[in-house]
């Protein structure tokens, strides 16, 4: 489904070029979420942004076999502190990547917008402005906003940092409720192992350097009850240890 191929992120710090991500190979099935947590500084936001196409990479993306077009595929993007328009209300918001990539508002797109905003508790909410919004809010009109126009592939970068700990987990729940049902391959940065267990069926561990350490099949993925299960402590204490060996 979507294909990551020699893909290197490099920035220029004091004129000279440095390799910041990469080279990175990736394959992801349709529909999974792959749950990317590593030390800081590492380049997962690198990561997330080329693959959103708002920084230059080398090495090519794949989707369907064909390379990553922005116009036309429906590739989802919220970044850390979820980009709403101040100015926008939440309906307008929700509606922006439709106007930002000439798609036509159609009813049937009307009609799903309607639906999202109704499983993530928005619909009172959609003639607020931004700042008459508690950051819980904020994050559902995020997950509205990229679910709203039914992307193929969703980004996401530490969604729920910024929520208290009981705000996160029940972002993470509603998440997985509308996940349930459009199963958008997905990509979340996260530097909460518990988050990564929860929330990704598999889990990229990165190293320092920019690259992929280690891919996890997860176990856990969306059980409700994944702290008391045996596996656990097990597989916290292994990703753990993965993400110090690979600081260096
Ligand atoms: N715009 C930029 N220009 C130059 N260097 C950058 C830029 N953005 C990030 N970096 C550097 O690239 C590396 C990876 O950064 P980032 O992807 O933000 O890491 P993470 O999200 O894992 O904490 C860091 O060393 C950071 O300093
Ligand atoms: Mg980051």
């Amino acid at each position: 489904m979507i294909e990551v191929r020699d893909l290197v992120v490099k920035y220029k710090n004091n004129k000279i070029f440095e390799r910041a991500l990469g080279p990175i190979d990736l394959t992801l099935d349709p529909g999974e979420i792959i749950a990317i947590i590593g030390p800081s500084g590492c380049g997962k936001s690198t990561f997330i942004k080329a693959l959103a196409g708002i920084t230059p990479y080398e090495g090519s993306l794949l989707m369907k076999g064909e390379s990553f077009n922005y116009q036309k595929q429906r590739i989802g993007y919220i970044p850390q502190g979820y980009g709403l328009l101040p100015w926008k209300t939440v309906y307008e918001n929700c509606t922006l990547p439709f106007r930002i990539k000439k798609m036509k508002l159609t009813e049937e797109r009307k009609a799903h917008l309607e639906e999202v905003l109704e499983t993530l508790e928005l619909k009172q909410l959609t003639k607020r402005y931004p700042s008459a919004l508690s950051g819980g809010q904020r994050q559902r009109v995020a997950l509205a906003r990229a679910f709203a126009f039914s992307p193929e592939l969703l980004l996401m970068d530490e969604p729920f940092s910024a929520l208290d700990a009981i705000m996160k987990e029940e972002a993470a729940e509603i998440f997985l409720k509308v996940w349930r049902v459009h199963h958008c391959t997905t990509l979340i940065v996260t530097h909460s192992i518990e988050e990564a267990l929860y929330m990704g069926n598999k889990i990229l561990v990165m190293y320092q350097n920019g690259t992929v350490n280690a891919i996890w099949e997860n176990p856990l993925f969306a059980d409700a009850h994944f702290r008391e299960r045996e596996e656990f402590k097990v597989l916290y204490h292994q990703i753990k240890e993965q993400i110090k060996r690979g600081r260096s």
